[in-house]
Order: C-alpha cells, then structure tokens, then sequence
C-alpha cells in the first residue's frame, strides 16, 4: 500500500523480538478530518496494532504511515487548548531559571514547535529563540506571529547547518520524540545541538499512566513510540549522552519531563534511578502487563458502547466534547458514529465544519451549543482537560447537562 510500511525492527535497540501486544482494528490517522465532499469519497485506513520489544522494553507501533501523509498539513494546534498554554507559560520560566538566566544571550531551539505557544514564552524572557516544524500551515503561522521557525523535518543534516552559525543553549521537543520514526538519526542531530555544555529537554507521555488508566486512545499512527525511562535510558547512552533528571508532568494524560546531556556534566538527580526502580516494579520488563492492559480495553469498549446506547435509549441526546486526536480512536474503535453523537463540539477554528474520520461526526464551535442553559449529555472525547472543562460547564452541569467520562471506565458525571 502507499503511504504505508510494516516495520520489523526495534526502533531503539534494533532487536526483533517484538510481540503484538494490542490490536485497536484498521483506522484511518486520527488527525484525518474530513471536508464535507471527502464524506463519500472513502478513506485510506491502516492498522494500529501495539508492539512490545522483549529486549529493550519500548513499547511501539511497526504498522508505520508516511510522515508526509500525516504531518505535512497539521490540525492540532498548541494554543487552541488554555491549560496547554499556562503549562508552557510555568515550563519556559523554569528552565530559565535553571539553565538560562546567567548566560549571555542565550538561544532556545524547539524540535516540533508546532504554532509557537512554548517559544513564545521564552521570547517573553528575552531570549532568542527558533522554532524547526515541518507542518507548512504551523511555521507559516509561527513566522507571520515573528516566532523564527524552519519548515523541516528535524535531522542531523538540519543540525548541523544551524550550528554552523549558532549553538543553543536548551533544546525542547514537547510530544515530538514519541512521534519520530528514526531516532538514531534525530538523537545524531540532537547530540550535534548539545555540543558540550547544552541541555536538552523534553516530554513525552509516560507508559505507566497509559497503562494504568487505559489511554488506549493515546495510541495512534502519529504516535510510534510509548515511552518509559528504562528504554529510553538504553537510547541515549548510545550516544554518550547521559538523562541528568526526570520530573512527572501532569499533561497529556500524564507525562515526563526528561532532561539529558552529555555524559558527567550535571549531577545525576536521584529522580532517575526512583523511576527506572518503579517501572520495574510495576512490570514494564514482563509482558503480562501488558496482556491484563488488552483485555481491560476490550472491556472498556463494550462498557462505553452499553452506557451511550442506554442514554439513547432513555431519549438523551448526546453530543461530543472536543474533537482531539485521541477521540477518533475511540469512536472508531468502539464504534461510535453519527448514529449516537449527533455532533462534536470544539473551540479549534480549523476543526469546525470537518467531519471526522471513520465515524462522520460534523465538528462545530462551542459557541452556540454551550451557553447558559443548555443541558445535554456530552461524551468528554477531551478527557485529559476534564478537571478544566467541567469547571468552565458549571452552569451547564447545574442545568441538568451530565459529562461521559470514558476512560478508565465509563463514569457519567
Ligand atoms: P488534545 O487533547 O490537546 O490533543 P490530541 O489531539 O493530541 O488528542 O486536544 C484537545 C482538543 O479539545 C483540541 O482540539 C481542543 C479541544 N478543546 C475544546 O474544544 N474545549 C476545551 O475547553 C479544551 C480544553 C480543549
Ligand atoms: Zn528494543
């Protein structure tokens, strides 16, 4: 197929011992929304199927679709989303009070800077900065909001071409590295950046929190890798580089913050060891984690699919809220289409008047549906916000309006 390979190898430690660990069905990327004339046409659909490596420990998708035909024109964007944005906001401040107020006009690099939220921090800070982000509409919007931003693919090529020129202090990369087919080639270019004295800073969601409140939705064809410390540890030392510190990040569904430089420049934080310690504990080295995990899922769906139906069935109507990524594995996975959500709501412009993909849900702005007084039931495909997104409902809740929270089991509030 176009657009489409199976890999065979480990994406960190190249082994091939990699044994199917979930199979979420044949879907198309979850970021493919649909024009309204697109809705007939049919739609390239891939599998998504969850690999373990028995030898490293990464866990990852092999059933791997172009970049070009995922990234090249991209809907998700940083700013739509508040509590994204004040995260950033607390982000940027720490690390320049950490590694950036006591040097001399400083630069910050961001692999993956999407529309410029978290770089638009740091220029707050007054320091320089340049963003690399290969979805032409986002480093068009970065460069007309004056955040410098190279349209490309990062790689080691990229790297040194900028370090001709320039050597940054920090390099970030939010949510990126997890979606990066050859990580030998990006942490080449990465160790390039860092030189001798550059930290490098990044996040990722973290394996556990997927695992524990079954995330499944998080797994999708842009995601190819689901990282824990243990083979993320592997893959850095590989390049002499060395993780000084890990923070837990309450983002995403729950992240980790991992800061990384060369071997013996910082004191490594005990933070490191406590958390490779944990996920040996819980079970991250042994693949029956992993099977409990696949069956819970299978339960999840079939309990989602039985509480829409009975609301239905009472004459509810029900609605989605927010059109992430993540809900179109849901819907498609659990089968929920436009026979049970009448329509989704969500605040990102380029979102609403699509449809989305598999399911055919027409995607509107929040502004007409959520005003004072409206009740309804909504499916919260948004889940990660929840605590953000039923305070900003309140008068809707106290209305009679009721919240589906799907995941890790179906709850309605
Ligand atoms: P997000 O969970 O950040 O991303 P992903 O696509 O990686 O799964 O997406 C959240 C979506 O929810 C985004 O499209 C914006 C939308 N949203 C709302 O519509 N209303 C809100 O109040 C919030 C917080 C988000
Ligand atoms: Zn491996």
């Amino acid at each position: 197929m176009e657009n489409y390979i199976l890999e065979r190898k480990c994406r960190i430690c190249s082994g091939e011992n990699l044994q199917l660990v979930l199979d979420l069905g044949n879907q198309p990327p979850a970021n493919s929304l649909l024009e309204k004339t697109q809705i007939n046409e049919g739609e390239l659909k891939f599998p998504l199927r969850l690999y373990w490596c028995s030898d490293c420990f990464l866990v990852q998708l092999l059933d791997i679709v172009s970049k070009e035909h995922l990234f090249q024109h991209y809907l998700y964007m940083t700013s739509a989303s508040k509590p994204i944005v004040s995260h950033f906001e607390k982000y940027a401040k720490s690390v320049f009070d950490q590694f950036l107020k006591n040097s001399n006009n400083p630069l910050v690099i961001e692999i993956g800077s999407n529309d410029g939220s978290l770089l638009g921090e740091f220029k707050k800070l007054g320091v320089q900065i340049l963003g690399i982000e290969p979805a032409s509409n986002l480093a068009k919007l970065s460069n007309d909001l004056n955040i410098d931003t190279l349209n490309e693919f990062f790689s080691l090529d990229i790297a040194k071409q900028i370090t001709e020129s320039r050597t940054p202090s920090v390099i970030v990369a939010n949510n990126v590295i997890g979606h990066i087919e050859n990580l030998h080639n990006i942490m080449e270019g990465i160790k390039v950046l860092i030189g001798k004295t550059g930290v490098f800073i990044f996040e990722v969601p973290y394996l556990i929190d997927l695992i524990k409140n079954l995330e499944f939705d998080t797994i999708y064809h842009e995601h190819l890798s689901y990282f824990s410390l243990l083979p993320l540890n592997n893959l850095i030392e590989q390049f002499g580089l060395e993780i000084f510190d890990v923070q837990k990040q309450d983002v995403h569904g729950g992240s980790i913050r991992v800061f990384v430089s060369v071997e013996n420049n910082f004191q490594i934080n005990d933070s490191v060891k406590k958390m490779i310690n944990d996920e040996h504990e819980f079970g991250l080295e042994k693949i029956d984690v992993y099977k409990i995990f696949s069956v819970k899922i299978g339960e999840l769906k079939k309990d989602l699919k039985q509480v829409l139906v009975d609301l239905k069935k009472e004459g509810k109507s029900i609605f989605g809220y927010g059109a992430p990524a993540k809900g179109n594995v849901l819907l498609n996975y659990c089968d929920i289409d436009n026979s049970i959500l009448e329509f989704i709501i969500d605040t990102t412009p380029i979102k609403q008047g699509k449809f989305t993909p598999g399911t055919h849900i027409p995607i509107v702005s929040p502004s007409n549906i959520m005003k004072k007084g409206v009740g309804g039931t909504a499916l919260l495909l948004a889940w990660n916000y929840e605590r953000e997104i039923l305070e900003k409902e309140k008068e809707s809740r106290n209305n009679g309006g009721k919240f589906v929270i799907p995941i890790p089991s179906p709850v309605i509030k």
